[in-house]
């Protein structure tokens, strides 16, 4: 059975950590979801494995893509789709888009960055349009050239601004709500105002549930965020198992016979 936004409620409710990873393909999301991962998001960070810089190139259609190969292997998380950048600036346009996901994904909802008086106005649209809308304030990566990678909400007056913003989204409909690269206490405050999950990423353990991009988990990225964490290297890995079979072929000694 498929996990439903009415359970990610609960299990706020029960206090059960909620645990979710990005996923950009089959393969990982098969993995993924078999080893029990409560929501997988394709995230616009796969920006990242596709080569790009920043998030704001990826289209909507390459999200499209991804998402249509992530969704054949997931049976039981809840699936996320990121709206990329320049595709959910208008209300007309972000309906476009969100409806385009769940048609042509059979994704569960979408997750539209921002939670400024206008982007509230839009989520709110979709939401009573029928369409599941998961937040995502603090810091907002398609917004780089404006505000940076830094670390949100450090000022009272930035961190009164991220609060009300995520109350503001709440009200809007959404059932969930990223809090990216926050203060811990920010997040603590947030997590106990709110009853929807929040999904902390560098934003301390006080948060509903964690996310992380699956490509700095396993070691995959160039470089990761300072909040992230390496579980393993696959680079490693990988690089030794092609250093491997490239000696076995230059020595004759692969195949076996
Ligand atoms: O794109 C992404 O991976 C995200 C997470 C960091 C929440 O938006
Ligand atoms: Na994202």
């Amino acid at each position: 059975m498929r996990v439903t936004t009415q359970q990610l409620i609960q299990w706020k409710q029960q206090k059960r950590s909620i645990v979710a990873l990005t996923a950009w393909d089959y393969a990982i999301a098969q993995i993924l979801d078999a080893a029990g991962v409560d929501l997988i998001l394709v995230g616009d960070s796969m920006s990242v494995v596709l080569g790009y810089e920043t998030t704001l190139p990826i289209t909507l259609d390459e999200m499209l893509y991804h998402a249509k190969a992530v969704r054949r292997a997931v049976k039981r998380a809840f699936l996320v789709v990121d709206l990329p950048f320049g595709t959910y600036q208008d209300i007309q346009q972000a309906m476009n888009s969100a409806v385009r996901v769940l048609k042509e994904t059979g994704a569960q909802a979408v997750k539209l960055e921002g939670g400024y008086p206008a982007m509230i106005e839009t989520i709110a649209r979709l939401v009573q349009a029928g369409i599941p809308v998961m937040g995502h304030v603090g810091l907002t990566p398609q917004s780089i050239h404006q505000i940076g990678l830094r670390q949100q909400g450090k000022t009272q007056e930035d961190s009164e601004r991220i609060l009300n913003q995520a109350i503001a989204l709440e009200q809007a409909g959404v059932f969930a709500i990223v809090l990216e690269h926050i203060t811990a206490d920010l997040a603590m405050q947030i997590t106990q105002k709110l009853s929807i999950p929040t999904i902390g990423i560098g934003a301390g353990v006080h948060c509903d549930g964690q996310v992380l991009v699956t490509s700095d988990v396993l070691g995959l990225s160039e470089k990761q965020p300072p909040f992230a964490k390496v579980y393993t290297n696959l680079r490693e890995t990988i690089n030794k198992a092609v250093q491997d079979y490239s000696v076995e072929v230059r020595e004759k000694k692969f195949p076996h016979n």
